[in-house]
């Protein structure tokens, strides 16, 4: 039995324009478990990025409830949530985020400074996460100063120094080239296989069979929920995801 890490429950979001109420999750229901990499699928406009949004404290649901391991997080107010999620999530952007005017330093410790103040012992875990993704060498750089697939990288540094429970990242190599793409998917797998739970919103097939887990994402609902066995290759995978996927009504 997988121990679960996020629940929601007749999750509702709803956008208003005007006085037009546009529903973008419909009554979702959705148990995510620890130490799986779970992908969300779905066609553009399905409510991926909003999901993932709810599910990680950054919005809140128009109803229905939220749960983080025991955590009711629907029942909480901004400040509590912003507390939980500084020790909860890691997230990562697709167009980085990262504070224009920190070095990459300084950005990765920005909020690990916010959870602990052991600066000596921090300095040299954010100096370790660099070094694994290879932008130690950039440490006092500025994120103008470093390309896309770099300031990525810092990001997930910044995403993991304070161990998440859980790294959501939506469409993360959505704005890199394929060799940038391939370096921040090799640094998640690595974490995956570390025993890191992931949620990643992504298009990509390849990207995608880095998981262990795909849910497809259509009308506000969770349409179809697919698991790779542990012991299929990566083109197994993808036949058998590109299969799953042409059997879905767009
Ligand atoms: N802040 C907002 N205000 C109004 N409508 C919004 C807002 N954010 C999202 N929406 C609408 O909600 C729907 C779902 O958006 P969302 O960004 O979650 O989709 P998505 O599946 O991530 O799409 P994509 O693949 O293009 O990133 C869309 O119709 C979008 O226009
Ligand atoms: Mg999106």
């Amino acid at each position: 039995m997988q121990e679960t890490i996020i629940q929601a429950k007749s999750l509702r979001k709803s956008y208003f324009t005007g006085k037009t109420e546009v529903p973008v999750i419909n009554s979702l229901d959705l148990t995510l478990y620890k130490g799986d990499f779970t992908v969300i699928m779905g066609s553009s406009g399905s409510g991926k990025s909003t999901l993932l949004y709810l599910l990680s404290g950054l919005e809140n649901p128009t109803g229905g409830e939220i749960w983080l391991e025991d955590k009711p997080v629907h029942t909480m107010d901004e400040k509590l949530i912003t507390l939980l999620r500084r020790e909860y999530i890691g997230f990562v952007f697709q167009d980085f985020n990262l504070v224009p005017n920190l070095t990459f330093l300084e950005n990765i410790l920005i909020p690990a400074y916010l959870v602990k103040n052991d600066r000596k012992a921090l300095q040299d875990k954010a100096k370790g996460l660099m070094k694994k993704m290879d932008i130690l060498q950039l440490a006092d750089r500025l994120p103008s100063e470093v390309s896309g697939g770099q300031q990525q990288r810092c990001s997930m540094a910044r995403a993991v120094i304070n161990n998440p429970r859980v790294v959501m990242a939506d469409e993360p190599t959505g704005n890199l080239n394929s060799s940038s793409s391939k370096a921040v998917l090799d640094i998640l797998s690595e974490l995956f296989e570390a025993g890191q739970s992931i949620v990643m919103v992504t298009h990509d097939i390849q990207s995608a069979c880095r998981a262990n887990r795909i849910i497809f994402l259509k009308d506000g609902q969770i349409e179809d929920d697919l698991r790779f066995d542990k012991n299929l290759g990566s083109e197994e995978k993808e036949d058998k995801l590109l299969k799953w996927l042409a059997e879905k009504d767009w």
